[in-house]
């Protein structure tokens, strides 16, 4: 099975749809297909910098599809949920049993409040998951509306994450309007994600740094 698979797969979108209803109406930001799609990506491009082969990228991307497909079931404790429903649906391809338990461990595991990376897959889908901070990502209209996860996530204007394999460091990098949100609502929001982030480096034996507005943050 291929990660193109994965993307047209029925039960998978159909969770996505549920899920999204479920966050839409809990007032989340943005955990559709598209952040999906994204941090598939992203785990991808993480692997391919520290060299992994292309079937780990593989293995990657299709647990960073489907990582949050939990959201379907319940908010709470999505990861394991969606481990498990993962896991019934790679049951029915021709993944060997050790590559899906592999992608659902990952996503089991990829959830700041109790989730860890053991292994190159687990670390690149947190990293992927946990920096993708966006503006877009905001589904409220009105900032009348806005939370202060709503609001920390519109005032980033720009991301990027950098990926050094000789220099064995991870980097994102945020431009961040502290009209909208101050560094402490920041920080507040997303230490724990960021602290995820640096356990997850060790993996690749590089270390997580964080700059916004080009200073040194983490
Ligand atoms: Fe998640
Ligand atoms: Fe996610």
């Amino acid at each position: 099975m291929k990660y193109a698979d994965i993307l047209q797969n029925k039960e998978v979108l159909e969770y996505y749809e549920r899920g999204s209803a479920i966050l839409d109406a809990l007032g989340y930001t943005d955990h559709s297909v598209v952040h999906t799609k994204l941090v598939a990506k992203k785990a991808a491009d993480i692997l391919e910098a520290f060299q992994y082969s292309p079937e780990e990228i593989e293995l990657a991307q299709i647990a960073g599809f489907m990582h949050d497909i939990g959201n379907a079931v319940n908010r709470h404790h999505h990861a394991e949920y969606g481990a498990l429903l993962a896991n019934e649906i790679l049951k029915e391809t021709d993944l060997s049993i050790s590559d899906r338990v592999r992608i659902v461990s990952a996503i089991a595991n990829h959830d700041e409040s109790d989730g860890v990376a053991a292994d190159p897959i687990a670390a690149a889908l947190i990293i992927a998951d946990k920096t993708d901070v966006r503006r877009n990502r905001v589904r409220a209209k009105d900032p009348i509306l806005f939370d202060v996860h709503d609001r920390v996530n519109h005032a980033v204007t720009a991301t990027k994450l950098r990926c050094g394999y000789e220099e064995k460091r991870i980097t994102l990098y945020l431009t961040v309007d502290e009209e909208i949100c101050t560094m402490y609502e920041y920080l507040d929001i997303f230490l724990n994600r960021m602290t995820m982030c640096s356990h997850a480096a060790r993996i690749f034996q590089a270390t997580f740094s964080l700059k916004v507005n080009g200073q040194k943050v983490l």
